[in-house]
């Protein structure tokens, strides 16, 4: 058992509200760590008895911690409707052993369990808790009980009983937890999943249940690609934001209660949460909390691979936890731990604020100077003269696929958002000898913050060259229209209005009328990518677009580019 606060300290001694009870009252509620019950039974008549008899006299709710051996580890008294307990320490997640100890307390109004007694159940993850209830001449009443129970196909966290009797109250109670514990590390068995995150999602959002859900489908996918397990995802619609807990403590609390069952180890906000939130929620729960920005961010170190690339990553990283790094307890690790540790790292999160920021500093110096590289570089390329063609689009609209097709050239593709976090350069030659540069960028994202539209600049800067961005677009994406927006108003926000660009209808053999359509409307092109269906017109198109003003532009009688062979690579 813990120890508990200031006075209390003293173990064996009273916890909670003694002030005002008389010298003799004091006396017999010592005289109850003298007690004992049965293995079986969740309370002996006699305790029960003498418990009621003191509540009546006292007006207060008198409790006891039991522990597996049947003696008294805690007496508490409370007041007349309420009964806090000491600091006993929350269940870690995941845990299968219950706490070893059980709570019996009175009623004085012969009440049921309330939703503290449930929510102690649950958080301490009691053996057990019953309530007493004491009857006007100070005798034990019915009585009423709770405990865990195992996940089962209800989704019920606790069974709920009731006894008619004190009498009846030995109901095998050592047995009944040697089987839920066995249950519980069954479960936990075939529940292995080598370490990935096993995490619930939660979204929330005042702009209507649609909304939510549709942002939902995207945070889902980001969570997969971030290598996590869903257990379950929660909408939940409010009128406004909470400003201490986003969801509102009610609301988290049924979540923390769900998390212990499901033995989840994080939840991941759909928004992004304030410094004071994600502390708030931290140390409300005993779980890891991730937001929004830092699943992005998560994701983006797994998968950068440049040094720049890392450099850019970490930094955001940094800068997102600064003002998070107040807390001087462990909830502060929990709110910067990121997916399998791959936050900023444990080493680096004991540093204090002042050596963040002086990590900070030195990482934007090592950024500027591969900025300036980078710089010189691009000037030596242009004064190649080279066209560059840049892929832009929203995440798993195809991009890498149809640079692969285009060039045959091995960069990563994969069924994961944010596959490609490095500005990829692949030469493309035209029939005719018109050779271009070509390349693929990050998948973009709505609503993706400023934070990070910066922490990209590596990539992003590429297309300030870009003589022509493929906007790539999947057709097949119910969501395809608001994608296009959400890429226009990125797009916007770097300057490149003026660039031209292409609509680049892809997954059009998933999709063929909605691409066919969609193209038409836009001028764009429809494409499959994956069958290199629409290429001729895709490159026809693109060559008229970089080369129409110039003296080669060409002729409608000339053939379209022949591709047969596919655009051979150079590099
Ligand atoms: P990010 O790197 O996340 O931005 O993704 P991306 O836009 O580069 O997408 P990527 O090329 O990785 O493709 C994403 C998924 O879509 C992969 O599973 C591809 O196989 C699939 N895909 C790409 N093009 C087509 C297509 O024309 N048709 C179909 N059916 N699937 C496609």
């Amino acid at each position: 058992m813990g120890r508990l606060e200031g006075e209390t300290t003293i173990q064996r001694d009273l916890f909670g509200n003694t002030l005002g009870l008389k010298q003799s009252q004091l006396q017999r509620l010592r005289h109850t760590y003298r007690r004992r019950v049965g293995q079986g039974e969740i309370v002996s008549p006699e305790l029960a008895r003498h418990l009621t008899e003191l509540s009546r006299e006292t007006n207060r709710q008198i409790g006891v911690l039991l522990d597996r051996k049947g003696d008294v580890e805690q007496v508490i008294v409370g007041d007349a409707t309420r009964l806090e307990l000491p600091d006993i320490g929350r269940a870690r997640a995941g845990q299968i052993r219950l706490r070893g100890l059980r709570l019996v307390h009175t009623h004085l109004k012969g009440e049921q369990l309330t939703r503290d007694d449930l929510t102690d159940l649950a958080l301490l993850r009691l053996d057990l808790v019953a309530a007493l209830t004491v009857t006007e001449d100070g005798l034990p009443g019915v009585v009423h009980f709770a405990h865990l129970l195992a996940i089962n196909p209800q989704g019920d966290l606790w069974r709920l009983e009731t006894l008619r009797q004190v009498h009846d109250a030995d109901i095998g109670v050592d047995r009944l937890f040697a089987d839920l514990e066995g249950e519980f590390s069954r479960q936990a068995a075939l529940r292995k999943t080598d370490g990935a995150e096993r995490a619930i999602l939660v979204g929330m959002s005042t702009r209507g249940r649609q909304a939510a859900e549709e942002s939902m489908a995207e945070l889902k996918e980001l969570a997969r690609s971030a290598g996590v397990q869903i257990l379950e995802a929660v909408v939940q619609g409010r009128k406004d934001v909470d400003p201490r807990y986003l969801i509102g403590r009610g609301k988290l609390q049924d979540l923390v209660l769900r998390s212990i069952q499901s033995m989840a180890s994080m939840i991941i906000f759909d928004s992004d949460l304030s410094p004071s939130q994600a502390r708030h929620i931290a140390e409300e729960t005993s779980l890891k909390i991730l937001d929004r920005t830092q699943l992005i961010l998560d994701i983006f170190a797994q998968r950068a691979q440049s040094a720049d690339g890392k450099l850019q990553v970490e930094l955001a990283q940094l800068k997102y936890l600064l003002p998070r790094l107040t807390g001087r307890d462990d909830s502060l690790s929990r709110l910067a731990g990121g997916i399998g540790g791959r936050g900023p790292g444990e080493t680096k999160l004991e540093i204090d604020r002042r050596r963040v920021r002086d990590r900070i500093t030195s990482l934007e110096q090592k950024i500027e100077r591969l900025a300036a590289e980078r710089a010189v570089r691009r000037r030596q390329r242009n004064r190649r003269d080279l066209p560059v063609i840049s892929i832009v689009g929203y995440t798993n609209a195809g991009k890498s696929t149809l640079l692969n097709a285009l060039t045959q050239s091995e960069v990563l593709v994969e069924d994961k958002l944010f596959a490609t976090l490095d500005p990829t350069s692949r030469r493309l030659r035209f029939p005719r000898d018109r050779e271009v540069i070509i390349t693929d960028t990050v998948g973009f994202i709505r609503d993706l913050p400023k934070d990070l539209v910066n922490a990209f600049r590596a990539t992003l800067e590429e297309l300030t060259d870009a003589d022509l961005l493929l906007h790539v677009v999947d057709a097949s994406d119910a969501a395809a229209e608001e994608q296009i927006r959400a890429v226009e108003a990125i797009l916007g926000e770097l300057g490149l209005q003026s660039t031209p660009r292409l609509l680049v209808f892809n997954k059009a053999d998933r999709a063929t009328g909605a691409a066919q359509v969609l193209a038409m409307r836009d001028g764009g092109v429809a494409i499959s990518a994956l069958n290199r269906q629409g290429f001729e017109d895709l490159l026809r198109r693109a060559e008229t677009i970089l080369w129409a003003h110039g003296k080669e532009a060409l002729s409608s009688e000339e053939p379209p580019p022949s591709l047969d062979g596919t655009p051979s690579v150079a590099l």
